[in-house]
């Protein structure tokens, strides 16, 4: 899409205001949670987390691209892609003493050597040949401390015992008392890691442990294991955000909304949950609406109530296959956009890498889910990193004070419904996106003005109008998901975007039924609350 030069103007203008109205993150931690939000300890105000997963628990136990680029160099692209934090995987043995093999008192060469990654060992050599003699877990802490020395926050993820791929139901390592689940030394292990990096100010929270699954797990063990490994983390690192996850794969937490789990600490308690398309498998294969609707009750009520109760909720896993070409991925992102932005959830993408080491006994496997290509020069998939643009800053929360308003979200392109200075309805920025509201006699008003959104029929521009009492200026919110925006002059006509990718128009409504040939994803537009400042609109 090529935005107009009002709104390129307009959001080069804002992202300077935008600097330094919205809280940036990584500059004064530890953080701190208040009620469901994440937040700077020092001035409360929130911090956002935008996170990229990074994997270096797989056999290597070496973080993975070490061989393909600098380290300085990925940890810059983090910043310049706007991930402002790294969850940063780790596997029990890292810090395991060194009776276990492997543990993290060999080198990385060593390590490499003995999985015959010879072609590893050569790109380490090339490309941080400084690290190659290190022990892993010097190795590790040099990819924390040249993360914050980028000013990128660190999350260290506890995301298995046994160095590998994760995750199968099968494994052994999927719950406390599981042949390679350990509770003891799982704890020792918690307890190392909080206090290795204690002095490290950008490791801002522990995740106790990825994805519990297995056929042992069960709800009272959950309770009195989480509690040993929360307390254990608090009382070696207390600044540290404490991160708790879920059952079966992470998707489940619904178990909370009877129980609250006993902490001695308050203001550090944080949840995760993890939330791809094949989560819920085989509810992709229905219309992306139908689907979309039933996902969200599920995802609302296994944990996405945590948020109404006070508590943080952070999607620390989510994410598609890149290259477009996966269907259910497809469908699932707009569902997970638009849910995210209203929510305004924290989260971590999977993932960075662009390639594995070696994952599954492939070598040099390629990650398709991966924000670099396989040699992790170039960006996989620019159009996906914009589209998820928007998620990165807050829309509400602590520090930010201006007028509540709605925001149009338009999950298809990431962008948001804006006017143009000759009163059409056009997407752009999300960042400079302006203030809508959506009254009770179901007129879309731009706040602070008497211009309210006006259908023309089928195929002309929604163009901003003074108020008419007719119902061209009347919108409803249908189908399953509700984000399907309806003139209730014609009901079948529903709000969409041109031909030319960016101007409005109402077209037939697409909602995805059987006798439809339609996608209805493209129709869809999530009003999301925000107390972003707003800039006065001016009509020419
Ligand atoms: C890897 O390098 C070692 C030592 O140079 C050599 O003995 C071994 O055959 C190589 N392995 C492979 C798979 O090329
Ligand atoms: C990038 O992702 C989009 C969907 O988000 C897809 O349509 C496109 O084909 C992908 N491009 C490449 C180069 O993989
Ligand atoms: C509103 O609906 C009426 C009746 O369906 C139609 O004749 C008229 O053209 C519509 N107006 C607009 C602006 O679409
Ligand atoms: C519809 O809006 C676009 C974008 O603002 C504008 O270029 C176009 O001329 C408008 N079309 C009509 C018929 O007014």
């Amino acid at each position: 899409m090529k935005p107009s030069f009002f709104h390129s103007s307009l959001s080069l203008l804002f992202s300077i205001l935008f600097q330094t109205l919205i809280p940036q993150p990584a500059s004064a931690l530890p953080l701190s949670t208040s009620g469901r939000w994440i937040v700077d300890e020092i001035t409360g105000q929130r911090v956002k987390l935008a996170c990229v997963n990074w994997a270096s628990h797989l056999e290597t136990m070496v973080a993975e691209g070490l061989d393909k680029r600098p380290l300085d160099e990925i940890s810059k692209t983090i910043g310049s892609m706007r991930f402002n934090c790294v969850r940063l995987t780790w596997p029990t043995y890292l810090v395991a003493d060194s009776s276990v093999e492997p543990s993290g008192s060999i080198t990385v060469h060593e390590s490499l050597r003995r999985l015959g990654l010879n072609a590893s060992i050569i790109g380490i050599y090339t490309y941080n040949n400084w690290i190659l003699d290190q022990t892993l877990i010097q190795a590790f802490k040099a990819v924390v401390s040249n993360l914050g020395s980028n000013h990128i926050m660190v999350i260290l993820d506890n995301h298995i015992t046994k160095p590998g791929w994760c995750c199968n139901y099968h494994d052994g390592d999927g719950f406390f008392g599981d042949e390679f689940f350990n509770p003891k030394d799982w704890i020792s292990g918690l307890t190392k890691m909080a206090e290795m990096f204690k002095e490290d100010y950008n490791v801002v929270g522990m995740s106790l442990r990825n994805e519990l699954r297995g056929p042992r797990q069960n709800v009272p063990d959950w309770y009195k294991y989480m509690q040993m490994g929360a307390e254990a983390v608090h009382k070696a690192n207390p600044n540290v955000l404490v991160i708790l996850s879920g059952l079966d794969f992470d998707t489940d937490l619904s178990f909370l909304s009877n129980k609250k789990i006993e902490l001695s600490f308050t203001t550090k308690e944080v949840y995760e949950m993890h939330w791809y398309s094949f989560t819920n498998g085989d509810t992709w294969n229905l219309n992306a609406n139908d689907a979309c609707s039933s996902v969200i009750s599920s995802v609302m009520s296994r944990a996405g109530f945590l948020l109404s109760h006070g508590w943080p909720l952070f999607m620390s896993e989510w994410g598609i296959d890149q290259r477009g070409e996966n269907n259910n991925d497809n469908r699932y992102l707009g569902c997970f956009l638009a849910t995210a932005a209203a929510l305004d959830v924290d989260w971590g993408l999977w993932a960075l890498q662009g390639s594995y080491y070696l994952r599954e006994g492939i070598v040099d496997a390629e990650e398709f889910y991966g924000v670099f290509s396989l040699n992790w020069e170039r960006k996989r998939n620019q159009t996906f990193l914009d589209r998820i643009a928007s998620l990165r800053s807050p829309f509400q929360g602590p520090g930010l004070n201006h007028a509540l308003h709605t925001i149009l979200y338009h999950p298809t392109s990431g962008m948001c419904v804006n006017p143009t200075e000759s009163s059409e309805l056009s997407l752009g920025s999300c960042d400079s996106a302006k203030g809508w509201r959506y009254t009770k006699e179901k007129l879309i008003q731009l706040q602070g003005t008497n211009l309210f959104a006006r259908d023309f029929g089928p195929g002309y521009n929604v163009t901003l109008s003074d108020y008419s009492p007719d119902t061209t200026m009347k919108w409803d919110l249908i189908s399953a998901t509700r984000m399907h925006i309806s003139s209730m002059n014609e009901t079948d006509l529903c709000l969409d975007v041109g031909r030319d990718g960016y101007t409005l128009m109402t077209y037939q409504c697409c909602l995805g039924e059987a006798d439809q040939d339609c996608d209805p994803e493209g129709q869809w537009f999530k009003m999301v609350s925000s107390n972003r400042p707003v800039l006065q609109y001016v009509l020419y």
